[in-house]
């Protein structure tokens, strides 16, 4: 298919470019990594390669917004590492992968990251960026938060309601982490499941003699995620701090969502490519490797509606981006929870196969166009990462991360031709309309005709900066205008109840709150401000309260 030899110049000749917004027939020429021109007859100094796109789609490489290479979890570490998971997502037509900087309680933060980076850059093959989870709280996290977000380019971070005692935090702290994500431009990420309900119920579970995979799913279903993300949605809209849900999983979560956007909420959805691409019935089969193959948290669904009811809800826009929760373990690793359920590590994979299941699953069957596929699976997440239009857009000045795809060949999926290290896929099987013939990677081929063209550690990482516009617009103005008022009364002078054995008033703040408070802030402009000074100190819901004479307060955007 190529032409030529130097790898600073390419020209992707003859294909139709499809962005987010429309589709035209054009040529891309690219220079030194980045895109330099779009449009037809392009002239091109001699010695430019040349890939041939004729009757293919040209689209903007995919960003796959969460996964967990080589994750420690659950006693094992997830077997696709920084190198074989970012190969295979090339080869799939994934070109930027979000990771998740996940430590145990009580670990710095920054020496976490520090950790997961060294992991990383020399194995990736295409470029990366990571989250960070917040798993315990304390004054040294918020000031690490400030950190992350000035100096190593983190802007947003995944809390757990799940994982009891292991990663989960209480609505208290949820409430603190959010307020901070807030006043340092971060977007706050959710993992919504009732973490201490799950805890009884999987006990409930194995008391009555249920250890297979099924009673993963029993354990948890759709209410215990929705009511999650409702809580995580409801305290995040509390403090005016953007919130993201990871992973929605159900249709009762999907809703949640769904309506809280429709009252305003600043608040995005993310399925997955499992989501979308099977369901929860697999827990009830016979073969107990395959059950628990499809183990992850929150479970897919046994309702087989559910994959077409998210896809549906990322054509219609309510949710915005789609990831993988790639974080895979092969049987031998699987069956540490041969006999208990709550012990077969959470994880599927996905990271390869995302780009052709949402494309056989969604297009194919005529439920997204072209564009809106480009929209769910690259541009929505650049934007909402705050990489856009570095990311997710074929336009010059942009980086060269491309897909030459071509809507019209087939694959079967399968664990025996996959290019991830797991001996398993949630995806066996599954023909797929819509194969990655050419993947482009900041200006050089890296894949072409199923071949890797790739060296370990050629991705670079990814800073994103903070107070992206396309969340925050409206957090900042909101900041601005929705202060709670007070009503101006005159003092009550009446006679005041005596509670017996209390001499002194009590003040309802805690002394650990009360600590929360001295930290340092930046603006948007990113200076540091100390939180006392901060504009948007102290912190303030984004509604207002509303209190007619007489009457109950009313709350309201
Ligand atoms: O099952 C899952 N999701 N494993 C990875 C950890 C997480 O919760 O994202
Ligand atoms: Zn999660
Ligand atoms: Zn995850």
């Amino acid at each position: 298919m190529s032409v030529g030899a130097s790898h600073s110049r390419l020209l992707v000749k003859g294909g139709k470019v499809v962005n987010a917004d429309q589709s035209f027939e054009a040529d891309v020429y690219i220079e030194n990594g980045i895109i330099s021109q779009v449009g037809k007859n392009l002239s091109t100094p001699g010695g430019t390669k040349v890939v041939d796109a004729t009757g293919k789609l040209v689209m903007p490489g995919g960003i796959d917004t969460h996964t967990h290479m080589q994750l420690p979890f659950m006693g094992t570490f997830a077997v696709d590492d920084f190198y074989t998971g970012t190969k295979a997502a090339i080869s799939g037509g994934t070109t930027m992968i979000i990771d998740f900087v996940l430590d145990q309680k009580g670990v710095s933060l920054l020496e976490a990251y520090d950790k997961w980076k060294g992991w990383a850059d020399p194995k990736v093959c295409c470029d990366y960026s990571f989250h960070v989870a917040v798993t315990w709280w304390s004054p040294q996290v918020s000031e690490e938060l400030l950190e992350l977000v000035t100096n190593r380019g983190v802007n947003s971070f995944k809390m757990f309601m799940a994982y009891k005692d292991v990663f989960m935090l209480g609505d208290a702290d949820l409430y603190e982490v959010y307020k901070r994500c807030r006043d340092i431009g971060a977007l706050a990420m959710m993992h919504a499941e009732n973490g201490d309900v799950i805890a009884h119920e999987q006990k409930r579970m194995l008391d009555l003699g249920i250890t297979g995979p099924e009673g993963h799913e029993m354990c948890r279903p759709e209410d215990v995620e929705a009511e999650a993300t409702n809580r995580a949605v409801m305290i995040a809209n509390r403090v005016n701090c953007p919130m993201y849900i990871v992973h929605v999983m159900s249709k009762a979560s999907a809703d949640v969502i769904v309506e809280a956007r429709r009252r305003g909420n600043v608040v995005f959805g993310e399925p997955i490519a499992a989501g979308l691409g099977t369901d929860g019935t697999n827990y009830w089969h016979k073969c107990w490797r395959h059950a628990a193959g499809h183990v992850m948290g929150p479970p897919l669904r046994p309702d087989t509606t559910t994959p077409k009811y998210l896809m549906k809800l990322l054509a219609s826009g309510d949710m915005e981006c789609t990831g993988t929760d790639n974080c895979t373990f092969n049987g031998s690793q699987k069956a540490l929870g041969k006999d208990n359920f709550a012990k077969i590590p959470n994880g599927v994979n996905g990271v390869e196969d995302r780009m052709s299941v949402i494309w056989e699953k969604g297009v194919a069957s005529g439920i997204l166009d072209e564009n809106k596929f480009v929209a769910v699976t690259s541009t929505n997440a650049a934007k909402v990462f705050n990489i856009y239009p570095q990311k997710g857009v074929i336009a010059p000045g942009s980086d060269a991360d491309i897909i030459v795809w071509d809507p019209n060949a087939t694959r079967t999926i399968s664990a025996k031709t996959h290019h991830q290290a797991v001996d398993f896929n949630i995806f066996e099987g599954m023909v797929c309309h819509g194969v990655t013939v050419c993947t482009i990677s900041r200006g050089k081929v890296v894949y072409e005709d199923g071949k890797f063209t790739v060296s370990a550690g050629d991705g670079k990482y990814v800073p994103r900066k903070p107070f992206c516009k396309y969340v925050y617009n409206r957090i900042l103005k909101r900041q601005e205008t929705h202060d709670p008022k007070k009503v101006e009364r005159e003092p009550y002078t009446g006679p005041v109840h005596k509670i017996q054995g209390s001499t002194t008033s009590q003040s309802e703040e805690s002394p650990r709150v009360r600590n929360m408070h001295h930290t340092t802030s930046i603006n948007t402009s990113g200076q540091h401000i100390s939180n006392g000074q901060t504009p948007t100190s102290p912190p303030t819901p984004s509604t207002k309260v509303l209190a007619p004479p007489g009457g109950k307060s009313q709350i309201q955007f």
